[in-house]
């Protein structure tokens, strides 16, 4: 047999021939060409008792994996608004023409691609780029590019290229309790011990903690549902799939402050009776895995994962980390829940939630990275202290990960309840004209908002906070966010799949000069379609800052509006000019404005 087929036969024993790793199967198995061939994709399909069409299936739906030779050296770059503030559109074309490659194909000797990918999660130090999937760039600039170049063609090895351009920095600015606090490894989990399951239960409600990946649901309400729903086997989901643009916040626990998510991973197991916990970690952040299990074998050999954690018989209990392949709607629990299960991430029917049926179809606790952190310090210092800071339906304090026009980007962890103006005044931000709060899904603020608060009450956030200064075209942060939509929307449900697609191509119409008002209503009405009508929770917010900003900054609008009348989107005079060609006809007569 061939070494192809020896190198998947590998991995599938690695993964124990099960059906529910096809997504971590599927990944390894293309690590060594960048790809896996319909005969590769085969064979898998036979070892796994699925069909071949499952399998392409999975392969199909995921950016990062091909079923096509890629190049050896394939640099995406971060598409994010804050990478393009940053000069990211200019250095992928200065890549691509010392290349000699057009954006998104390969190149004809085979050896490169250049080509997009959503926020990579790095908007504190872009223009970023990921490299091969598994390399990050940062703070990339002209020279580096240039110096890419040559490195690629002569094809020297990403590991020998300089150390400095994968550097990634934690940027913390401002530290509170989760950034700023020095944490004993195991310390919470003796404290979760001593406080048995009902103890962890108690405090957990006290603090009135809510989750921080986006909807806020209050976790000691999950964790109950989770305990209470019957069942033989119960898991813990960690949420480590950071898609939101702008948002990084999840990077840097992860990178700096992972026992914290680890040990309140491990007391939550502790609380519902889980004995197995997953991380799903995005693609995007491969980079991190090799540490995290590091540091996972570390806490086994230090007795704090195992079979008898902390040298209890009450806590037995693991973690395995799966790694996403470019989808964000990954990041949403059900669809997270159907990629861990090895199957396209599709979201589901709800309900039944996951706290009641989850992984593969048991009762499971998933929450966000920031979320699992602030729990073990809810451990060691009591819920009712957690519950004084903040504010009374968001208590705690909360990472906001800062990017765009500001002198300072990082991070900056207050108590919830900060007005805006406080964090634009500690990052160095000046003539701001909005923030983007809580990524594209989120609330576009304009000047006279900034005294608002952070807060349920108030602003809820995911944690981005992204600035833009009075230079900024706010139309085109909408556009950028318009196609993120596109790009990421799953396609299971029509009015998601067409509507991101018409909101995209309209913003485009308005860019190139075609609009008329007629336009502007159409998108809204889209916006008011795309709420009630989609399945998940990225269709109905993916018109959010296209109705924010039509709200807040019309004249970034009206301003393209070379009509008042109605233009189709549809330019037939422009479609025409392939017949033109084959006819070999460009005289006045053939073009449709000359006609009477
Ligand atoms: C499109 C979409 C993307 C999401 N992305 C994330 C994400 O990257 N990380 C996250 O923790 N939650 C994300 N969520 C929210 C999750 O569905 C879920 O509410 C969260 O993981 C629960 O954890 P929490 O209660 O600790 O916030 C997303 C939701 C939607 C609709
Ligand atoms: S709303 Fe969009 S992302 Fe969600 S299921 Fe429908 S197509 Fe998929």
């Amino acid at each position: 047999m061939s070494r192809r087929h020896d190198a998947i036969q590998a991995v599938l024993a690695r993964q124990g021939h099960r059906p529910e790793m096809l997504l971590q199967i599927l990944r390894e198995a293309q690590e060594a060409e960048g790809w896996i061939a319909r005969d590769g994709l085969a064979h898998i399909a036979q070892a796994l008792g699925l069909t071949l069409a499952e399998v392409e299936g999975v392969s199909s739906f995921y950016r990062f994996l091909h079923r096509r030779p890629v190049g050896r050296y394939r640099v995406l770059f971060s598409d994010n608004i804050t990478d393009h503030m940053l000069g990211a559109p200019a250095l992928m074309a200065q890549l691509c023409a010392l290349l000699g490659v057009k954006p998104g194909e390969l190149s004809r000797n085979g050896l490169v691609s250049v080509a997009h990918t959503s926020c990579t999660g790095l908007c504190d130090q872009g223009p970023a780029a990921l490299v091969n999937h598994r390399h990050v760039l940062t703070r990339l600039d002209a020279g580096r590019v240039a110096h890419m170049a040559e490195l690629i063609r002569a094809q020297v090895p990403v590991s020998q290229w300089p150390a400095a351009w994968f550097e990634v920095h934690d940027n913390v600015r401002r530290a509170d309790v989760l950034l700023g606090t020095p944490f004993e490894p195991g310390s919470a989990l003796r404290a979760a011990l001593a406080l048995g399951a009902d103890g962890v239960m108690d405090e957990l409600k006290r603090s009135a903690l809510r989750g921080r990946g986006g909807a806020g649901y209050v976790a000691g309400a999950k964790w109950t549902a989770c305990r209470e729903t019957p069942a033989d086997i119960r898991y813990v989901v960690c949420n480590a799939d950071e898609g939101e643009p702008g948002t990084f916040k999840d990077r840097v626990l992860l990178a700096s402050h992972a026992d914290l998510v680890f040990e309140g991973m491990t007391a939550a197991a502790l609380a519902v009776g889980a004995r197995q916990g997953l991380v799903y970690l995005r693609g995007e952040y491969s980079w991190l895995l090799e540490p995290l299990r590091a540091l996972l074998q570390r806490r086994r050999d230090a007795g704090l994962l195992g079979s008898a954690v902390c040298g209890s018989g009450a806590l037995a209990f693991d973690i395995d980390i799966h790694v996403g392949a470019g989808a964000y709607v990954c990041g949403e629990e059900s669809s997270l829940l159907e990629s861990l299960e090895g199957r396209r991430a599709y979201p589901r029917h709800r309900p039944p939630f996951p706290a009641e049926s989850g992984y593969l179809g048991r009762p499971t606790v998933v929450n966000n990275v920031e979320t699992f952190a602030a729990v073990s310090h809810i451990l060691l210092r009591g819920g009712a202290w957690w519950a004084g800071i903040g504010t009374p339906r968001s208590t705690g304090t909360k990472i906001h990960s800062v990017s765009g026009d500001c002198e300072r980007p990082g991070l900056y962890e207050y108590p919830y309840g900060t007005r805006v103006a406080q964090i634009l005044q500690d990052c160095g931000a000046h003539d701001t004209q909005a923030v983007q709060v809580g990524g594209a899904a989120g609330v576009c603020l304009a000047a006279p908002e900034f005294v608002r608060r952070l807060a349920y009450e108030d602003v809820p956030t995911t944690g981005a906070f992204m600035v833009f200064d009075r230079s900024r075209d706010m139309f085109e942060v909408a556009r950028n966010f318009a196609h993120f939509f596109e790009h990421e929307s799953c396609g299971f449900c029509t009015p998601c799949r067409v509507g991101t697609a018409l909101v995209a191509r309209r913003m485009d119409k308005l860019a190139a000069g075609h609009g008329s008002r007629v336009d502007l209503d159409v998108l809204l009405e889209l916006d008011g379609l795309m709420h009630v009508a989609t399945h998940c929770g990225l269709g109905a917010t993916a018109c959010n800052p296209l109705r924010d900003t039509i709200a807040k900054f019309r004249p970034a609008y009206e301003k393209r509006l070379k009509s008042l009348h109605f233009e189709p989107a549809f330019d037939l005079d422009a479609e025409l000019s392939v017949a033109r060609r084959m006819t070999s006809r460009d005289d006045a007569a053939a073009h449709l404005g000359t006609l009477p």
